[in-house]
């Protein structure tokens, strides 16, 4: 009997769902614990993007749609990225998929031949390692830290390259750092991809999730050079609320995205007509709820921020975007599991640790959750924390 795949079998489960799923194991034990794991937004997916949903049941768009997905939603993504970004995509360029993970994930198999190198930066999430070592391929991290922002040092991923180097993905807003590259690291970085001939796989999935003065702009904006060799990734998961209803998407050039749409087409065939309906309206509707919900994360980011930042032994960056805030723990003198599973047992506080994402000595917390939430899981936090020293 021959052995299971090792690509498989070399990759762990998520530990971002693994917490998750913990906290709401003890929930459903009657235990009061404060979930700071979610990676989805806590509001409810806007109005007239379910009623889209339900006209598109009422009317019988049930059927398969193209692989690639329905034209008029590919029509929709391509009038985003020219008005959000300055990118001009034909809708044949772009892949519609069961979420932006799914997208990646047809991204790095089309890219990647076994035995390339991808490299990654580092504190990453947790899925593009994962997905790297399914396409056979082997990941390369290049560490970033909070003393200097989280800077990209382009010489250090300069040295990450080698001839067996295929793709470098670059996620800005930064799950979990909260990073948002500048424009002079996007030149970098552009600059090393058109040089060694490489791939840059952007994923953008938290764009809208941004706290000004940072701003977002798409490395595949510098240039058409630097275009033709990016695959962006998007979605509406973050965006309009809508992690449930798994829509997102790649944009890339017309023979990545040929191939995507064949390996799509022979794994899922398309996805959810009715999901796709309701992404038409997420992005050609009214975009108040995601000004309105960015609004209320920052308020968030900002008490969350002044806790943290006041309690022995732990010091967080301002993340610049995205929900998450990574603060460092290494002035408790515990590790970030041992953290994370202590907290969670002694004061019924959930956080991610962050050895899921390449550094062990932060823990990732979430907050797309209540101010309540927040306040009381601070509370605990503080306590916790008082108690152990
Ligand atoms: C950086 C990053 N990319 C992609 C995704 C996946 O988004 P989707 O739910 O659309 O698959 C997530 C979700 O947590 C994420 O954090």
């Amino acid at each position: 009997m021959g052995a299971l795949s090792k690509n498989i079998s070399a990759v762990e489960p998520s530990q971002t769902l693994a917490i998750d799923s913990t906290a709401k194991a003890l929930r459903a034990e009657g235990k009061d614990v404060i979930g700071f794991g979610a990676g989805e937004p806590d509001f409810d997916t806007p109005e007239n993007v379910k009623e889209a949903a339900c006209r598109a049941i009422a009317q019988g768009y049930t059927r398969y749609t193209p692989p690639a997905g329905d034209i008029k939603l590919r029509e929709a993504v391509a009038a985003k990225c020219l008005r959000d970004n300055g990118l001009s995509y034909s809708p044949e360029q772009i892949v519609i998929s069961c979420g932006a993970k799914h997208a990646l994930y047809n991204a790095v198999m089309v890219l990647c031949n076994p035995g390339d190198e991808v490299v990654i930066i580092s504190p990453y999430w947790v899925t593009y390692p994962a997905q790297v070592i399914m396409a056979g391929a082997t990941p390369v991290y290049v560490g970033t830290g909070p003393e200097n922002g989280y800077r990209l040092d382009a010489a250090r991923l300069r040295k990450a390259v080698t001839p067996r180097t295929k793709a470098i993905i670059l996620n800005s807003p930064s799950n979990p750092t909260g990073w948002v590259a500048s424009d002079a690291e996007l030149t970098e970085i552009a600059e090393i991809v058109l040089e060694r001939q490489l791939y840059v796989v952007a994923d953008e999935i938290y764009e809208k999730i941004i706290y000004p003065p940072a701003a977002h702009r798409s490395i595949a904006s510098l240039g058409e050079d630097i275009k033709e060799r990016t695959v962006v990734i998007n979605g509406v998961s973050k965006s309009h609320a809508m992690t449930g209803w798994r829509i997102g998407w790649l944009a890339a050039p017309p023979d990545v995205a040929k191939l995507s749409s064949r390996l799509q087409s022979h794994c899922t065939s398309n996805p959810t007509s009715i999901a796709q309906a309701a992404a038409i309206e997420a992005l050609n509707g009214d975009q108040g709820f995601t000004a309105m919900m960015t609004g209320r994360f920052l308020d968030r980011r900002d008490y969350l921020l002044r806790r943290l930042n006041a309690m022995p032994g732990v010091s967080c960056y301002v993340p610049q975007g995205t929900f998450y805030a990574f603060p460092e723990i290494a002035g408790t003198g515990i590790g970030s599991d041992a953290f994370a599973s202590e907290l969670l047992e002694k004061a019924l506080v959930a956080v991610v640790p962050g050895r899921a994402f390449g550094r062990d000595s932060a823990i990732r917390l979430s907050f797309a959750t209540s101010m309540d939430n927040i306040r009381n899981g601070m509370d605990r936090i503080e306590r916790f924390l008082k108690e152990r020293a």
